[in-house]
């Protein structure tokens, strides 16, 4: 037999890299509905798109018959390419070999491609599909996680980082995702728990499910742990390159603007009837967003978690803004701790990727109560106040009914160094609601009263008139305008624009200390 050419020695090297971890584990992981780490990046990426590095890494283990089990590529596959032609860094496990597990040098795969992208400034995405360290390697492989945390906390707030969660994902498989600004599972078919329900059951005694412990649906709405749900993994993907185009490539860049057909001058009389008569009525916050801005297109973050705020991106006259808005229609959008959390995050992020924030405000204020208060509503108040006050974005604000006590403060109001802040004619601004206002103040009026029911309804009417208005507040100037509600649009867009170059920062520090 002739020795093959150096040519050929390369090609057979080359396919040997691209098989993972053997057919009848490809076999495998078909038959769970998975595709492989290859196949997904073909998904993912431009077509032709993806250069491999490192596909002839080898891990270096000993230990329990290791040295007998050499997988060129190991257990990840990491590179570069193009989402819709602007570059990405990616890596993406292989649940084919030995479990997507990290070993040593899965961890120096994956933090070359972090050092890359932080140096050449783009986002990192990650598809996780991970039994977790590497058990074989003990010591090793938790080293290698702690190595990529610190990546993923280094280029926090640089590069955008994402998460796609495709399998079932373990102990330090989910925790680099924790430490990246968004994590995306696939509905019934990825998992995230720091330990699996074996462990669970031999410490708890609990019998649960890989579903019920950590599934897509618990995740996205009960943990608030993941952001953006997709009904199959090629949706999810899709998903992601989705979200790419309303992301800067890093934080020294805009983001993308795309323009629109949508008239920047259009008005939505539709606007001018949706806020219902009876103030105790809900109306969907997203029905505004949708007619305010470009072609009603809105990507949705947390969808599923804390839904009496809304977030998310979406364009005015092509620029991209972040929106944070209350949503009557659940909970009254009153701020509990999830939804102080989840806005929090939100405002955060687009503070750090230069990403304007549009706020609509519909608020009766913080949730009350034990429960809440036990589990330190002051504290997650606390974090939206300070993701609102730090952010040096531009901000504009529109009350379109309530924003009572400590929440109209929150939802990026005047002192809190909103840019533009505008309200509908339906606007109530005051300290606390009607009905609340005259049971403190008027108490012992009330209980005198010849007839203490009309004698409230009374004064409720008074104080609604002088103080459920937005013209206190305008004739300070914590309003600056008072608009017709289908004048929205044009508006936004013209103070967007008027903002465009707008310079502010916060004083020279180590960092701030948010509330967590
Ligand atoms: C080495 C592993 C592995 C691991 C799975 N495999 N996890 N090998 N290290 N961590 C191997 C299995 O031995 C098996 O090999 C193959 O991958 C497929 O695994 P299965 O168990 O057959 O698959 P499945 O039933 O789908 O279950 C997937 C799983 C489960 C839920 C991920 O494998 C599991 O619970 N793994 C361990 C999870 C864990 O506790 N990891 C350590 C976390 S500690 P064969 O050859 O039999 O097919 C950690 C510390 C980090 O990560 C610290 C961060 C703060």
């Amino acid at each position: 037999m002739t020795k093959p050419s150096k040519i050929e020695e390369l090609q057979e090297l080359r396919i040997l890299s691209q098989q993972g971890g053997g057919p009848a584990r490809v076999d495998a992981q078909h038959k769970q509905g998975r595709l492989t780490a290859r196949e997904r990046l073909d998904l993912f990426l431009d077509k032709g798109s993806f250069r491999e590095v490192d596909a002839f890494v080898k891990h270096r283990t000993h230990a329990f018959g290791l040295e007998k089990q050499q997988i060129l590529s190991d257990s990840v596959v990491t590179g570069w390419g193009t989402v819709d032609g602007r570059l990405v860094y990616v890596f993406s496990q292989d649940f084919t070999v030995f479990g997507g597990s990290l070993s040593e040098v899965h961890a120096e795969k994956i933090i070359k491609v972090m050092e890359m992208a932080l140096k050449n400034g783009a986002p990192v995405i990650g598809l996780n599909d991970s039994g977790g360290a590497r058990i074989q390697e003990g010591v090793v492989s938790l080293g290698g996680y702690a190595d990529i945390f610190l990546r993923n906390t280094m280029a926090s707030g640089v590069i955008p980082q994402i998460s796609a969660i495709m399998g079932p994902c373990a102990g330090g498989a989910v925790y680099s995702p924790a430490l990246t600004d968004f994590i995306f599972m696939v509905r019934n078919s990825s998992y995230m728990f720091v330990t699996g329900p074996e462990v669970v059951k031999s410490v708890t005694h609990e019998e649960v499910s890989f579903e019920d412990l950590g599934g897509a649906s618990v995740h996205a709405s009960t943990s608030g742990v993941c952001h953006v749900v997709g009904d199959s993994e090629a949706d999810t993907l899709f998903l992601i390159r989705k979200l790419l185009s309303y992301l800067p490539q890093n934080n020294l860049e805009d983001p993308p603007f795309k323009p629109s057909k949508d008239n920047p001058l259009r008005r939505d009389e539709a606007l001018d009837t949706l806020i219902p008569d009876d103030p105790s009525k809900p109306y969907d916050i997203k029905e505004v967003i949708q007619m305010v801005v470009d072609e009603g297109a809105f990507y949705e973050i947390h969808d599923q978690f804390a839904q009496n705020i809304v977030v998310g991106f979406s364009r005015l006259g092509g620029h991209v803004i972040g929106i944070v808005a209350n949503q009557p229609m659940v909970l009254a959008g009153v701020l509990d701790i999830d939804a102080s959390d989840k806005a929090a995050r939100f405002v955060r992020f687009c503070d750090s990727f230069n990403i304007p924030i549009l706020t609509l405000v519909d608020v009766p204020g913080f949730m009350p109560g034990t429960a809440q208060e036990h589990n330190g509503i002051i504290r997650a108040g606390a974090k939206l106040l300070y993701a609102y006050c730090e952010a040096t974005v531009p901000k504009l604000t529109v009350v379109t009914r309530k924003a009572y006590g400590g929440a109209y403060d929150v939802m990026s109001s005047k002192h809190i160094r909103g840019d533009v802040n505008l309200a509908w004619p339906t606007a109530e601004i005051a300290v606390m609601g009607p009905d609340g206002a005259v049971n403190i103040i008027f108490r012992k009026e009330i209980a005198e009263a010849k007839d203490p029911v009309a004698r409230k309804a009374e004064l409720v009417a008074e104080y609604r008139q002088e103080f459920a208005n937005p013209y206190v507040a305008a004739s300070r100037g914590f309003i600056d305008d008072v608009i017709q509600p289908s004048d929205t649009r044009p508006r936004l867009i013209n103070a967007l624009e008027m903002l465009t170059n707008k310079r502010d920062s916060n004083p020279a520090r180590k960092h701030g200390n948010i509330p967590l």
